[in-house]
């Protein structure tokens, strides 16, 4: 579903676990003075550790933090884990939930992932709810029924306004890390089944939703993508720890449509 609202562009970084708060220091020192240049929406989510540097680096910049994952509790026994709360604490605005690499490596279910992007969205944090399929259900053509499969779980779970309060990302697993993007015409097919799937239950909410596209994304291709009717921005991994490669794609962001 294309359409002709004009929705501010988001760029996030996805640091995974990579930085020491030497690297970091330069790191977001060079993104925030390079986005002042840039029309849109900014945001770096950086491991838990650092987010006291992300705060203090960054507050009053135009580029806001966030952390990779949060805890679907409140509080309590759940050892190593970190709730939504101390994320508002640290001045977070966003929280990661559901990416691949939560879902394949830790566990994290569907039933999980809702869970905890309704905890994050229970606090005021924006979660980026990321979706996508495996190489394997792409050749089994099951792309959309997975998909949407991810988002049934969270509309079914936190209901269609949670949607207007959170981002998504679509971050097909094997783009991820691989150098391998989706072709632009991939990618604005599987949001547009997202902002279908969101639209049945509420067309206001699906009109305003931010889609993220992640996966092998780089300057060189970024303005392609993000050019698509229905592609507001990008879920950046790799490209975000080098500050020239993240600020090529904050710049490919360019304003509103
Ligand atoms: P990538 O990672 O840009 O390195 O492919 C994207 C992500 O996992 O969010």
């Amino acid at each position: 579903m294309a359409t002709t609202m004009s929705r501010i562009k988001l760029v996030a970084g996805n640091w995974k676990m990579h930085g020491s708060l030497a690297s970091n220091l330069a790191l977001l020192t060079a993104v925030t003075s390079g986005a002042k240049a840039f029309d849109g929406q900014f945001a770096v989510c950086v491991p838990y550790p650092y987010l006291a540097q992300a705060q203090a680096v960054l507050a009053g910049s135009k580029v806001a933090w966030g952390a990779q994952d949060v805890s679907e509790h409140a509080l309590g026994a759940y050892t190593g884990e970190v709730s939504a709360s101390m994320l508002n604490d640290f001045g977070c605005r966003y929280a990661i939930v559901g990416h691949s690499e939560r879902r394949s490596f830790y566990g994290d279910t569907d039933a999980v992932v809702a869970a905890k992007f309704s905890a994050a969205l229970k606090v005021g944090l924006t979660p980026i709810l990321c979706v996508g399929e495996t190489l394997d259900e792409r050749e089994a053509g099951i792309t959309t029924a997975v998909v949407v499969r991810q988002m049934d779980a969270v509309l079914a779970a936190a209901g269609v306004a949670a949607l207007g309060q959170a981002v998504v990302a679509y971050e097909p697993v094997w783009a991820i890390g691989t150098g391998k993007t989706a072709t632009p015409a991939q990618a604005q097919d599987v949001h547009a089944i997202i902002r279908a799937r969101v639209a049945r239950d509420d067309k206001a909410v699906a009109e305003r939703l931010q889609i993220l596209y992640g996966g092998s994304v780089k300057s060189t291709n970024a303005r392609e993508l993000f050019g698509q009717p229905d592609i507001d921005g990008g879920l950046i991994g790799g490209a975000s720890l080098v500050a020239e490669d993240f600020l090529g794609i904050c710049a490919a962001a360019g304003g509103q449509r």
